[in-house]
């Protein structure tokens, strides 16, 4: 995968510049706060050495050490109000309204991949996609999430902080991408054997690049016109395959694993499992489970030419 490595030292957008800052604020006034306590330490240390009497440990109370207790006490009380202060400022700007026209995308997590719609007032307009996140730069995304089986959590942390996927509720969550590029999102709460290999990646286009992808998407691909492609969707809707896949314009409806409508354009397979060619996805059909053990996908054991034609097919669909 070409994706730059996942950080929250990188951020590129406001939510996550806000987060950064936040814990810039927590190092730099822990880092004074241990660097005191430290030299009070040292301090006293010498200084009892030194001094070698008892004289001053029975001052009485306003003077001497009690002074520096109340001092100290006063002190951390004030720091903790000044972090308090600083994480709730941070937490009401993160929390952002939406607009009207804000566009809206629906994540669901399932075991162990994410299923992508783009909603639309008007039906026909909906997009369906798999394992990736396309979003326009510079304007506020309303994530809907929510989970077919378990608990699991969006991450993305260039972006945004995490936000749980939860069965039978939907969590909202504002993203806003300012640097068009490509993130890499994980799964950030534990939801069984291939957690690990639930990754997403988050494509942020400039907007007149995203209207041009996204109108794309809602095309429906046209049928296959060579002969090796025709034979491979023959293979595909003759195997077990449109029992759990959807791929638009053919009788493959479901939603049981990834919808595989633009599986040829895809830059990953097995959800971020591996780079998505040729070989990868022949490799992944007849043997999954060596690839991603657990995974909801059975073995498939296809003769040679239908299995290069099933690949041929599947490759097409950009
Ligand atoms: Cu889904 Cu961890």
């Amino acid at each position: 995968m070409t994706a730059p490595p996942q950080t929250t030292l990188d951020p590129v957008g406001p939510q996550a510049a806000r987060i950064l800052a936040l814990d810039r604020t927590y190092l730099a006034i822990m880092v004074a706060v241990f660097v005191l306590v430290t030299a009070a330490l040292a301090h006293a240390l010498f200084r009892h050495r030194a001094a070698g009497s008892a004289s001053d440990r029975f001052s009485p109370i306003g003077q001497g050490p009690h002074r520096a207790i109340i001092a100290a006490t006063a002190l951390t009380t004030l720091i903790l109000l000044v972090l308090l202060a600083a994480s709730v400022a941070t937490g009401k700007a993160l929390n952002w309204g939406s607009a009207a026209d804000t566009m809206v995308i629906s994540v669901r997590g399932h075991m162990w991949w994410w299923q992508i719609e783009y909603l639309d007032p008007i039906p026909s307009k909906h997009v369906q996609d798999s394992n990736e996140l396309h979003v326009p730069t510079g304007r506020p995304i309303k994530l809907e999430l929510s989970s077919s089986d378990v608990i699991h959590s969006l991450w993305i942390p260039n972006v945004h902080g995490k936000t749980d996927l939860i069965p039978g509720h939907i969590n909202t969550t504002v993203i806003q991408i300012d640097k068009p590029g490509e993130y890499r999102a994980q799964c950030a709460e534990f939801c069984g054997v291939e957690h690990a290999k639930m990754a997403l990646v988050v494509i942020a286009h400039p907007p007149n690049e995203f209207d041009a992808w996204l109108n794309k998407a809602r095309q429906i691909p046209p049928p296959p016109s060579e002969p090796v492609t025709q034979r491979g969707q023959q293979v595909f809707l003759r195997a077990s395959c449109p029992l759990c896949h959807t791929i638009a314009g053919t009788g493959a409806q479901a939603n049981v694993g990834p919808s595989l409508t633009s599986i040829g354009a895809r830059k990953t397979l097995g959800a971020g499992t591996m780079g998505n060619s040729p070989g990868a996805l022949a490799g992944w059909i007849v043997d999954p489970h060596g690839i991603k053990p657990g995974v909801n996908m059975p073995s498939n054991v296809l003769p040679g030419d239908d299995l290069n034609a099933l690949v041929a097919y599947l490759g097409s669909l950009k």
